[in-house]
């Protein structure tokens, strides 16, 4: 064991790669499971999974397996061929997702640009603008940025595109109000990840549904966060009887291997035509694999109905802890993407890094709000044990 190892790395990192990240002081070398280990053999409970991307934890033996396999097989071609693992991959989003073609890209942000144009394609010139919900997170390329209704996140970045407006999040009259006779699309995540862990509100996931077939305005929902599993269902919507016309996926989708995909329903799939939208390596076969790999464990481990029974766990366990500690305001979120509200004068960045020196990964959210987005094959065992250290996190700042 090589105590200064975290810090020459960190040295050289910080001399080598770019710094648009603030990143806690510690490299990784491995994982198996839930659990990860930095360069000096230190292990860390890892609720935060890359956030909510390894899926399936770290080290997954048969992943490793069937990325070699493919790898050997066939890695890429062009979008101007088929290959078989995208195809198969593509059937399957379809069917969990009950939407009609897939798209496919590299990340989450990549999803959401695609939905943008997409639903352009879809307003033919004559509707082009989008609402989008404040608080909302759906990335960092200039049309996703825009569409993101934080301006932290935009400022310094000025001129955004144009045609996107943002409404209060759950404010239907607010979204009455804004829709114009050139809005196409009101974009939402069922529940805001980087806002805070914020859901949707029964009343108005009713009215958009209402306004989007009324106007024939077309529902765009960011499943970046909430996708593949990780609210109990396939994905988020599914829990709100929403039925969204395009739908962005990205993160757990690829169990930590890059893949995104947009996925539209028929009547927006009839409007799109070859080199209306492109991604030189989306849905490469390797990547492919691996979503399928991914998939296909959900169903054979039924992670849905596990994530489901860890989530109501989860909750549990959050709300004895409330009610110990009084700076524990709320808790929210469903299935493996929950959230604690912290009262305002404990810092959440202190709880996270003395959660981190006791062997502990957590991840912030929104205002002061502490994320719970654990790989799905979580158990209650992991759950006590985070519960139990944050437990001498929070007695210890008392
Ligand atoms: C809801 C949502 N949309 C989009 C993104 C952007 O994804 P990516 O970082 O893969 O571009 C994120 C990332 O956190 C997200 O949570």
């Amino acid at each position: 064991m090589n105590e200064a190892k975290n810090q020459t790395y960190i040295e050289m990192g910080e001399k080598a790669v770019s710094g648009t990240y603030g990143r806690y002081p510690i490299c990784f070398q491995s994982g198996k499971g839930m659990y990860l280990k930095d360069v000096e053999g230190k292990t860390y409970l890892d609720f935060v999974a890359g956030i909510a991307v390894n899926a399936l934890g770290h080290g997954d033996a048969k992943y490793a397996e069937v990325l070699k396999e493919q790898a050997l097989e066939l890695v890429h071609v062009s979008n101007l061929y088929w290959n078989e693992a995208n195809i198969k991959l593509a059937e399957t989003l379809n069917k969990v997702s009950g939407l009609n073609k897939a798209f496919f890209c590299n990340s989450g942000a990549e999803a959401n640009e695609a939905a943008l144009k997409f639903a352009r394609i879809y307003g033919e010139d004559k509707r082009g603008e989008i609402i989008t919900m404040s608080n909302s997170f759906h990335g960092r390329t200039m049309g996703a940025l825009t569409l993101t209704g934080q301006t932290k996140y935009q400022k310094s970045f000025a001129p955004l595109l144009g045609g996107v407006q943002y409404v209060p999040f759950n404010d239907a009259q607010a979204l009455k109000a804004s829709i114009t006779d050139q809005t196409v699309a009101i974009m939402l995540e069922v529940i805001q990840g980087e806002g805070g862990i914020v859901e949707i509100e029964a009343a108005f996931s009713h009215e958009v549904k209402a306004i989007c077939k009324e106007k024939d305005i077309l529902l765009i929902v960011d499943e970046v966060q909430t996708g593949i599993g990780r609210t109990g269902t396939y994905f988020g919507f599914q829990n709100y009887g929403l039925k969204p016309d395009i739908v962005s996926c990205a993160k757990g989708l690829g169990g930590g291997f890059p893949i995104g995909a947009t996925l539209v329903s028929e009547k927006v799939a009839q409007k799109l035509y070859p080199s209306c939208h492109a991604s030189t390596f989306g849905g490469t076969a390797l990547a492919s694999a691996a979503a399928n790999y991914v998939l296909g464990e959900i169903q054979k481990r039924e992670l849905l109905a596990h994530v489901q029974e860890m989530g109501a766990y989860l909750t549990e366990q959050l709300q004895h802890l409330k009610s110990k500690y009084p700076a524990i305001l709320d808790i929210r979120g469903k299935g493996l993407i929950q959230g604690i509200q912290i009262d305002d004068g404990l810092p959440t960045g202190k709880i996270v890094e003395n959660a981190m020196t006791k062997g502990l990964l957590l991840v912030g959210a929104g205002h002061q709000v502490i994320r719970f987005v654990p790989p799905l094959i979580v158990q209650k065992g992991h759950v006590d044990e985070m519960i139990g250290i944050l437990s001498e996190v929070l007695e210890t700042l008392k």
